[in-house]
């Protein structure tokens, strides 16, 4: 089993609940960074200790969910090594995927339904990270952080 951690707020818990049971069933672990109930919670402390790990090296992947998934993106990209991307369908998701070997996927719980969620995953959990110039542009991207990030 591979980990994926998952974190929400308010606004995402219920999306939360079907990528749970979508991951699952694609025979991946979730590690769960919150939260738990659906209590009003602001997304920067779940983003920040979601893509902290990512940085850090200890997750490879993880998934955050709140409203839009704008804010947690834009928390999620602050992080060295971070690659989140927000995602609407599966040809994103793929695309994110190949072209930007995006470890975060970023959902909007508000404007997704749970139905959505399983074809989105399974394309960016299968497909590879290109080759030639997108990983040019991936190399492009890390020479950015070396120069402007610190680790989380
Ligand atoms: C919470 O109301 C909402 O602002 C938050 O979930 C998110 O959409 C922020 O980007």
């Amino acid at each position: 089993m591979q980990g994926v951690g998952i974190g929400c707020d308010h606004a995402g818990f219920r999306l939360k609940g079907a990528i749970l049971r979508a991951l699952a069933r694609l025979g991946f672990e979730a590690l769960d960074f919150g939260i738990y109930r659906a209590l009003r919670t602001d997304y920067p402390r779940i983003a920040h200790a979601l893509a902290q790990e990512v940085s850090r090296g200890k997750l490879h992947r993880g998934i955050l969910v709140c409203g839009t998934g704008i804010g947690m993106s834009i928390v999620a990209n602050k992080f060295r090594g971070v690659r989140a991307a927000e995602v609407w369908n599966p040809a994103s998701a793929h695309l994110a995927a190949e072209h930007n070997h995006a470890n975060v996927l970023c959902f909007s719980g508000r404007l997704l339904r749970p139905g959505q969620v399983a074809p989105i995953l399974k394309a960016w959990l299968r497909t590879p990270y290109g080759k030639g110039r997108h990983r040019r542009r991936v190399r492009q991207i890390q020479a950015i952080e070396r120069r402007l990030c610190r680790r989380g």
